[in-house]
This record gives C-alpha cells, structure tokens and sequence, in this order.
C-alpha cells in the first residue's frame, strides 16, 4: 500500500489556557504529536505531514527532527481547509491515512485494520460507541440497509441525530485520487461555517463509492485532549497500559496505579520491585533483582544487578554496578558511575564522579568532581570542595583510603593508597601512601576555667 499518513494539528487548543501549543503538552514524557509520530513511523508511511498551525514554529522546532513534512495551516477553518494544504501532494494512487496530532493513544493494530478495512472501498472511517457522544460527529446509517451514508457533526445535528451513540473518531483513511477530488468540492455552509473533512463521506456516497467503518477497540484509544482535565485521564490510562506491560514482563508493582514511567525502560531482569511513587524518566536499564524502594526519582540510568535503592533516592544520568546499595536519601547526579557492591548513604550528593568497587560513604557528604577508588571509606561529614568561586578541580580518593569524618579536602588534591584522614582534617596537599595525615589543632585543657554566670541586675 502507497500510505500517505497527514496528521492533523493546527488546531489551537485554546481549552488548555496554555502558551504552549496544545500538542506539544506532553503525555508519559512525550509531546502529544510525538505519540502520533512514532504511530506513523511504525506503520512503515515513509511520507508523512503534520498540518501545524498556533505556535507552529515552535512544535516544528522541537520535533523538527523526524522525517515529517511540515506544513502550515495559516488560518484553522476547519478539518477539510487542513487537508487541502497537502492537497497538491496526494498522489492519485496513495491511500490517505488522517491522524489527529491531539490523539496520543490510539493503537498500531487499530490503524492496521482500518487500513485493511477499507480494501476497495473509498472510505474507512474509525467509529466507537459512546456511552455519551456529546461533541462529536454522528455517524448516519441508512436505517434499512445499515450502510453509512454521511457524518453529521453535533453543532449542526438535530435532536434524533444526536441521540445516535456511533460516533466518528476522526481518523480516516481515504483514496488519494478520490479524496484531491473531494476536498475541492467541499463547502462551508454549516453552523461554523468550516470546512468539515467529514463532509467527505456523503459526496462519496452520492458518487456512489462505499464506506467501510472499522470501530475502535477502547473508547481511550481514540479519546483526544482538549483540556487538561482530558490530558490527566489519558495520562493515567497510559501509565496503566506501561504497568501492565510490565508486571506482565515479570516486575512487580506495589501498586500499578502509582507507578509513572515517563520514557523508556530498555532493558530489565528478571525479579526487578518498584514500590509505590517510583517515578522513572528518560531511558533506564536495570538489572536483575533491582529494587526501588518508594519515592525514587531515577533518570537516565543503568542499574546493575541486585541493587538496592532505598526510599527518597535521586539517580540521574548515572550507572550503578552490582550489588550496590544506594540511598535512604541519597542523590546521584549527572556522570557519576558507582561500581559494584559500593554503599551510598543517607544525605550523601554526588556528582561527575566514580566509586571504585566495595567502597562505601555513608552519610552525610558531598563528593563532586572525584575519583574515588576500591575499598575507599568516605566519613561522615566529608566535603570535597572543588569550587573555588571561579573553577572546578578534581580530587583523587586512591585504593582503601580512610577519611575520617568532618574532612575537606581543598581540590585539586589527590590522596594516596592507603593514606588515612584524621577526622576533622581540611587537607590542602597530597598525602603520601599508607600514611595518618590530619590538620588538626592541638587539643588542650585550660586549669581552672571557671564558666560565665548571669549577671544578677539583667
Ligand atoms: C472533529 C470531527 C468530528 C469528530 C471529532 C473527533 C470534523 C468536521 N469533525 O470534530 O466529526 O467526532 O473531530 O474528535 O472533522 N485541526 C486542524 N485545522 C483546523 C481544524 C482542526 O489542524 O482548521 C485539527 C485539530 O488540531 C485537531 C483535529 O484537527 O487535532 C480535530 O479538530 P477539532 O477542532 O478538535 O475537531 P472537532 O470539532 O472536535
Ligand atoms: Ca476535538
């Protein structure tokens, strides 16, 4: 089949009281239209447009990457005035397929056999039933034969018409050729005075071509976002589908109604538990048996096996190795990679920085721009200061080093295998190897030292 997919998203949204372009409001990480564009690219159409119109430079510049065709829709008069900008482009043996930039959740499958469906016919629309069709075009039957005859949309529909439950989704699939023809005999005489693609269906008919109806599987897969009440809705009906796929694949929720994963999970093991609130963005790996305790924020990250994350812990593009325990809250920032069985406490910050395997820091610290070797002993308290209000310097923790707690170490430092850190110490110079270095001053009891009382008169 010759596809030409056209993705309708011109419209402006204006129920979202946003400045952002309606489809650009984002759903599980991803723009709305990007949803829509990855449901294109996965039906192999190598040709496909987005009509883009209200704050349109700044939808193309933000998925201008893809291999779209954008084009603008100046003025939004309508559905049918959307298609007519790529009327000129519709080759007369392409099969059209008509998205909605505002529709994230509408299934492969659905569209396959819509695009099956219609075979011979001029027309296949997707329809779903609708407990309460309000709002939408109503698909009219022909009450004898049950073949479609035209779509009548609720602002101009009459009474009986809008008890009609069938209603059009939207989503359309039409022949090229036939469909050029159409869109240049569309009028505008109704109630908004638009130009409706619907209206397509009852010249097809009285041209007498056939219509083919598929119907939706869910009534959520084809629901668009208008407000943001509708866009919490979708939100939730996807993180559920994500849930499902998961426990699914073998990983237990603790409870799949808060459980949010905002990108993409790559890789997981076998056994992997996430407890409630996890929030997982971006692109993440994660071993066999990992588990995340509750409340974790964890972004662009691969996780080894058998790690534990405890509750109240920050990943964010880092790796953790095997076996490693992380948190009660503990932060990891940007470029840290953490090995095997290494231990990172509560209130612990990392950043840019690498934990050499077995080393542990347990509490309260920050180690910025470090290397830290094997088997290495971080006290409480340690800071490595590697700003110097203009610079950033590195500091160099070598194998089985022990810091004691309440340490600075002024970067760029390095500190030797096996040197120990007398706590309390703030080291400025390198520490030679096997070595108790501290900078300490010198204890001292004064005799006598009697303690101020309160003045009497005050
Ligand atoms: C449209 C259908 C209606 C269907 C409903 C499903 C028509 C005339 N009506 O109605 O039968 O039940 O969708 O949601 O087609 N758009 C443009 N340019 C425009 C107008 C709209 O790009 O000039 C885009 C919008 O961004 C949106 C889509 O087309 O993605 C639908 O527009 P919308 O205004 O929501 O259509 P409805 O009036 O709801
Ligand atoms: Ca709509």
């Amino acid at each position: 089949m010759n596809l030409k997919t056209v993705i309708l998203a011109a419209g402006q949204g204006t129920r979202m009281k946003s400045s952002l372009p309606k489809v650009m409001h984002k759903l599980g990480g991803l723009p709305l239209l990007e949803h829509v564009m990855n449901l294109a690219a996965s039906l192999e159409c190598e040709d496909v447009t987005v009509i883009y119109g209200h704050g349109g430079m700044k939808v193309r510049s933000e998925l201008g990457h893809s291999h779209a065709a954008w084009v603008e829709q100046r003025e939004q008069l309508g559905t049918g005035h959307a298609v007519m900008q790529v009327a000129e482009s519709i080759g007369g043996d392409q099969t059209v397929l008509i998205l909605y930039g505002d529709v994230p959740l509408l299934r492969k499958a659905t569209v396959q056999n819509l695009l099956t469906g219609i075979g011979d016919n001029a027309i296949g629309l997707l329809t779903v039933n609708l407990e309460n069709p309000c709002g939408y075009g109503r698909i009219i039957r022909n009450t004898a034969t049950r073949r479609i005859e035209r779509i009548v949309e609720e602002k101009d529909a009459n009474d009986e018409e809008k008890r009609l439950t069938e209603v059009n989704t939207g989503i359309i699939a039409a022949q090229g050729g036939l469909l050029k023809r159409w869109l240049s005999e569309l009028k505008t005489d109704n109630v908004q005075r638009e130009y409706y693609l619907t209206d397509i269906v009852a010249l097809a008919v009285r041209q007498g071509h056939r219509v083919e109806s598929v119907q939706a599987s869910s009534e959520d897969e084809v629901l668009g976002v208008n407000d943001r009440v509708q866009l919490a809705h979708l939100e939730r009906v996807f993180q559920k589908q994500q849930a499902i796929g998961l426990m699914t694949g073998g990983v237990t929720l603790k409870d799949p109604d808060r459980f949010d994963l905002r990108g993409e999970i790559i890789r997981y093991g076998r056994d992997v538990e996430i407890d409630i609130n996890v929030i997982l963005e971006g692109r993440i790996s994660l071993g066999d048996s990992v588990r995340i305790g509750s409340n974790c924020v964890i972004r662009n990250a691969v996780i080894g096996d058998k790690v534990e994350i405890l509750p109240h812990s920050i990943i964010e593009n880092a790796a953790i190795g095997d076996c490693s325990r992380i948190g009660p809250f503990a932060r990891i920032r940007p470029e840290t990679n953490i090995g095997d069985h290494v231990h990172i406490g509560n209130f612990v910050e990392l950043k840019k920085s690498s934990v050499g395997s077995g080393s542990k820091i347990n509490h309260l610290s920050y180690i910025g721009d470090t290397t830290i070797g094997s088997r290495v002993n971080i006290g409480a308290g340690t800071i490595t200061c590697n700003y110097d209000g203009a610079n950033k310097y590195r500091t160099v923790i070598e194998d089985e080093v022990f810091v004691g707690s309440d340490t600075q170490l002024i970067a760029p430092v390095t500190i030797r295998k096996r040197s120990t850190i007398g706590a309390g110490s703030t080291i400025t110079k390198d520490t030679p190897e096997d070595q108790l270095t501290l900078s300490r001053s010198k204890q001292q009891t004064i005799k006598g030292w009697a303690r101020p009382t309160k003045n009497r008169s005050s």
